[in-house]
């Protein structure tokens, strides 16, 4: 039981950094998808600081795929999207 406690604030530190950040990205069509994709790895701050084209995201989100992200082809369209409005770049 000793690390019992030490393994529980493990747990709410990770739960509370992976939330954070969504308050950062706008209600748009699509943002469920990230929300659901995107947001286990890692928070999403990373996501709403970065500005790309949808050529980049695309390629971004190609080096999540070889993280293990899993994303059929509809949902890439959905989140890439989505992500070349909000974080967008001309
Ligand atoms: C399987 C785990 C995983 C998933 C799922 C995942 N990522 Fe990542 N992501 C990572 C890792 C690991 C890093 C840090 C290493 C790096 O930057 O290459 C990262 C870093 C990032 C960064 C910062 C890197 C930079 O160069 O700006 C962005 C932005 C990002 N991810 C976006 C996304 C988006 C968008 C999605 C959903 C489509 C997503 N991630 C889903 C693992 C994941």
């Amino acid at each position: 039981m000793k690390y019992g406690l030490f393994f529980i604030f493990v747990f709410i530190f990770l739960f509370v950094g992976q939330a954070h950040g969504e308050e950062n990205l706008p209600d748009l069509p699509g943002k469920g998808k990230v929300l659901e994709k995107c947001n286990t790895c890692h928070g999403l701050n990373s996501i709403s600081r970065s500005k790309r084209t949808a050529k980049e995201w695309r390629k971004l989100i190609g080096r999540m795929i070889n993280y293990g992200l899993e994303i059929d082809e509809k949902d890439l369209e959905t989140v890439i999207e989505y992500l070349s409005k909000c974080c967008g770049r001309k």
